[in-house]
């Protein structure tokens, strides 16, 4: 069986209550923290920056967190997320000017590096740079918000992805991000995905745990 990562997205969790909330799911059996910064400009919401990433780690958090930047320019928060201990940098290649750099920087700082690709956007980004990539990242909705339905033809692109990780031999996580839940999850991964974000799908239930459950019993059905 595939090495399967739970990436509960933050983005749904209740922000007055944030270490509790990310204690909680991770202590329901999570296995990475998806934390979504959004800049009003790239897209049209503002978020969380550096510093919250910082006060999670200084709250004790451990596990991996997974910077998903949906912000425009990006190489110049690289660097103080890298200090603020994220674990994996993912940014749109059609936020920044030079793509080869920017992911370059980011293993530089330390971090693992990604791709995210909007829905309409082709994979062609890949084409030079698998070398430098440690995850691709599939938006199943268009970047912006939590709580969208699944766009069908992401599926159609997942397997693209995981053909093109295959033929590359390399170890590169295929994520996917974006009205991801119990009923779909299983043909998400059967399309080639390995990695799960999930925000509303968790977070809008009462109990962690068993959510988190029933997405692991969908992948293993
Ligand atoms: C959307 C974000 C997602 C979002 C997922 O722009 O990148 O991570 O929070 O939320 P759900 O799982 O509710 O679609
Ligand atoms: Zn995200």
């Amino acid at each position: 069986m595939p090495d399967y990562l739970i990436a509960p997205s933050i983005l749904s969790a209740d922000f007055a209550r944030l270490g509790e909330e990310v204690d909680n799911v991770l202590a329901a059996g999570a296995d990475v923290v998806h934390f979504d910064v959004m800049d009003n400009h790239y897209v049209p919401n503002l978020t969380i920056g550096p510093m919250v990433c910082k006060a999670l780690r200084q709250h004790g958090v451990t596990a991996p967190i997974d910077v998903h930047l949906m912000v425009s320019p990006v190489d110049r928060l690289i660097g103080d997320f890298a200090e603020a201990g994220a674990s994996w940098i993912t940014f749109h290649p059609d936020a920044v000017t030079h793509v080869d750099r920017t992911l370059q920087q980011i293993r530089d700082a330390g971090c693992k590096a990604g791709l995210v690709f909007n829905p309409h956007l082709g994979l062609e980004a890949l084409d030079y740079v698998m070398d430098k990539i440690d995850v691709i990242l599939l938006m199943s909705v268009n970047p912006g918000f939590g709580g969208q339905s699944f766009i069908p033809a992401t599926l159609d692109k997942l397997r693209q992805a995981r053909q093109r990780i295959d033929a590359s031999g390399r170890d590169i996580r295929l994520e996917i991000d974006g009205g991801v839940g119990p009923k779909n999850i299983g043909e998400i991964a059967a399309a080639g995905a390995d990695t799960f974000v999930a925000g509303s799908a968790i977070f809008n239930q009462p109990d962690y745990a068993a959510v988190i459950g029933d997405l692991r019993a969908a992948l293993t059905t």
